[in-house]
């Protein structure tokens, strides 16, 4: 359909009610498929929301205030000799749940790879250190295994962005879901939020027929998983827990069946597994509790004094740090997803180039941030569960988040694949192989998910002398 004027005077009502009608100052001179596509975003966005936002952008959470008050979270921690739940029975009780068919997994990559200079779906990374297989089989072939092991289905809902969800439904598809059961992989896609100018608070054309929109931040979950039918369709499944991770750590222990179980044995509806970081600028989200509420401070957001806390043992006060790996109630998503106050939003001041009155592109200069955007996190929704409990995982077993290109900084493609060899190494020598000291070694998820399947699953004896991929 031919957008006309009466599409033109329906989206500029919207927008002139907030003094926005600059959008579509190029209108004229656009062709129908920009029109269309401009007249798309503009319907998307809540030009109220917007001024909102803007007029509120400084009046951020006091951290300062906040961290101050805050100390280290109740943990089920590594080591504890006196658990309240033992690490068997809260395992048991996770395997229980997973054997029963009640447990989903909840998957978001909406990122791109753009820090890695890799301009796809993050997902798409190849990461394995001999196969060279993507984060998506590696998690993929890790989620198949974990079906196996326990006799049941584990729906997998995958949240994607406009960036990443044509490229990512294509790859997956073409790779039949790496094994999984189609029916049983679920994509939907997050919201974009748009960019406004920081001095101003007016909306960005990134091209003269097109907002400069972002994704809403993995919080968007929240309103997409609504959205798009996939709470419902949990709900229609009979999935009682949701198992959530992020598309960037290979090493992610899925559906870990102890920490499931020790979510459902203390009545938590959404829990959190963290490592000891090791010091105060870790860049991971702080895992703290504030006046009895567990809930999570940005590394950004934390001020370095408050980080740099010790207690009397010297150990760090605010010591857990996230790995963005949760379980949630899917009962609880439901009662959250209804209240209307939601998710806070976080301003983030970019760089962004746009398109000024005169049509021009203009590049921002020098490191001037001339940009506010706005994301939301689903790690806000923490205060608001009834109970919330936190586990601790060996960093070297569980967390290996690729973030960086190659070079000095730690999480990169290097580092992470250095650690899932190291780990697999491990796995081997405990079983009794003997692995020569060069020799990369890796083991498929459908080979072994954990030390012990790999000592059932080697033949002794066994000599590694050369890159090796167990599968
Ligand atoms: C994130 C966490 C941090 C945690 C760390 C662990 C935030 C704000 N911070 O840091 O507390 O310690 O992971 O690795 O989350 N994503 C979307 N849509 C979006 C934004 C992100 O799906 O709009 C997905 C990405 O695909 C990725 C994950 O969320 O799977 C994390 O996003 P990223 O921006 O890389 O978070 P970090 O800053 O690395």
């Amino acid at each position: 359909m031919m957008p006309n004027d009466a599409t033109y005077e329906r989206l500029h009502a919207r927008l002139a009610a907030a003094k926005q009608e600059h959008v579509l100052r190029f209108w004229h001179a656009l062709s129908t498929s920009e029109r269309m596509r401009l007249a798309a975003q503009v319907e998307q966005v809540d030009p109220a929301l917007v001024a909102q936002l803007y007029a509120k952008r400084d009046a951020a959470q006091d951290f300062r205030a906040l961290a101050a008050r805050a100390e280290g979270p109740p943990a089920f921690r590594l080591g504890d000799d006196r658990p309240v739940i033992s690490r068997e029975a809260a395992q048991r009780r996770g395997a229980e749940a997973l054997a029963a068919g009640k447990v989903g997994a909840i998957l978001v990559a909406g990122g791109q790879g753009s820090r890695l200079g890799f301009e796809h779906a993050k997902g798409m990374f190849p990461i394995g250190p001999v196969s060279g297989h993507s984060l998506f089989q590696i998690l993929f072939e890790k989620l198949l295994a974990t079906r196996r092991r326990y006799g049941a289905a584990i729906p997998l809902y995958v949240m994607t962005s406009d960036a990443t969800h044509d490229e990512t439904a294509a790859y997956l598809a073409e790779h039949d879901y790496f094994g999984l059961p189609a029916a049983d992989v679920r994509l939907f896609k997050q919201g974009n939020l748009p960019a406004v100018d920081a001095a101003t608070g007016q909306l960005l054309l990134e091209q003269r027929g097109s907002l400069a929109l972002s994704p809403d931040g993995h919080g968007g979950m929240l309103q997409a998983l609504v959205a798009s039918g996939s709470l419902a369709d949990m709900q229609a499944r009979g999935l009682a827990q949701l198992f959530y991770f992020q598309v960037d750590n290979p090493l992610v222990v899925m559906c870990d069946p102890t920490f499931i179980g020790y979510h459902l044995a203390s009545g938590s509806e959404m829990s959190t597994q963290v490592v000891a970081k090791t010091a105060p600028d870790d860049r991971v989200g702080n895992v703290v509790s504030i006046d009895g509420k567990v809930q999570i401070i940005e590394y950004s957001d934390l001020p370095s004094e408050c980080a740099a806390r010790r207690n009397a043992d010297g150990a760090l006060a605010l010591w857990a740090g996230s790995i963005a790996v949760h379980v949630f109630d899917t009962a609880f998503l439901a009662r959250v997803a209804g209240t209307p106050e939601g998710l806070p939003y976080h301003v983030a001041r970019k760089a962004a180039a746009y398109i000024d009155a005169e049509g021009n592109r203009v590049e921002p200069q020098g490191d001037e941030k001339n940009a506010i955007k706005f994301e939301r996190f689903i790690f806000d929704l923490l205060p608001a569960a009834r109970k919330s409990i936190v586990m601790e995982v060996d960093v070297a077993e569980a967390f290996a988040p690729v973030k960086n290109a190659d070079g000095p900084a730690k999480d990169s493609p290097t580092t992470v694949k250095r650690q899932m060899v190291a780990l697999h190494r491990r796995w081997l020598e405990a079983a009794g192989a003997s692995v020569a000291a060069d020799a990369d070694v890796e083991i498929r998820p459908t080979f072994a998910l954990d030390a012990e399947e790999a000592a059932r699953r080697v033949s002794l004896p066994l000599e590694v002398q050369t890159a090796t991929l167990f599968e």
